[in-house]
């Protein structure tokens, strides 16, 4: 497949960024975004929020690993991943088949900060937060690492982080200009 098919898709940690770097990137080189949480929680008539509760987490990777599975035959499209999608080695797999990664990073102070403001993940939506993302942070970290760019957003806006992005995809011949 040539370059300037490959799908750009962005993992991280919540709170990194992902979907509005993401949808900001998609509208800036005039491509479709696709967000894998939303896509799941459309394909399941369900918040993910409410498919943790009543289901658990297992079921919501299942649901996950479907959606990524659809998603990857797409091209030249933005996709936005949830945090836990590096879990599953069968996700990167498909993912990396069509797509560049990009792994999108962020401090615990950061994404303690990001992620204050919503309650709609239900992994952080307890008393111990910053155990839990520091906890979580340092089992995912070797995985969030296997990536094709790796791009630190820490103090910078989503327009930043997609400048950054945009550079090194033209720098990489994934984009024209
Ligand atoms: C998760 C991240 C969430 C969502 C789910 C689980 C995780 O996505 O998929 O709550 O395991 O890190 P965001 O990274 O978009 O918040």
């Amino acid at each position: 497949m040539g370059p300037h098919f490959k799908n750009i898709v962005l993992i991280g940690f919540m709170g990194t960024g992902k979907t509005s770097v993401g949808r900001l990137l998609a509208a800036r080189l005039g491509r479709l975004f696709v967000d894998v949480d939303k896509q799941i929680e459309v394909m399941n008539g369900m918040e993910i929020k409410e498919m943790f509760s009543a289901y658990g987490e297992e079921y919501f990777r299942q649901k996950e690993a479907e959606a990524v599975r659809k998603i990857s035959r797409r091209h030249r499209t933005v996709i936005a991943t949830g945090g836990g999608v590096v879990l599953n080695p069968q996700n990167m797999r498909n993912l990396a088949k069509t797509g560049i990664i990009i792994s999108l990073t962020a401090s615990v102070s950061t994404i303690l900060e990001r992620t204050g403001r919503r309650n709609t993940r239900p992994l952080l939506n307890r008393p111990d937060r910053e155990e839990v993302v520091t906890k979580l942070l340092e089992e995912r970290e070797e995985l969030y690492k296997k990536a094709d760019f790796i791009i630190d957003t820490d103090g910078a806006s989503p327009y930043q982080v997609s400048d950054r992005i945009i550079l090194l995809l033209k720098k990489g011949g994934f984009i024209r200009g």
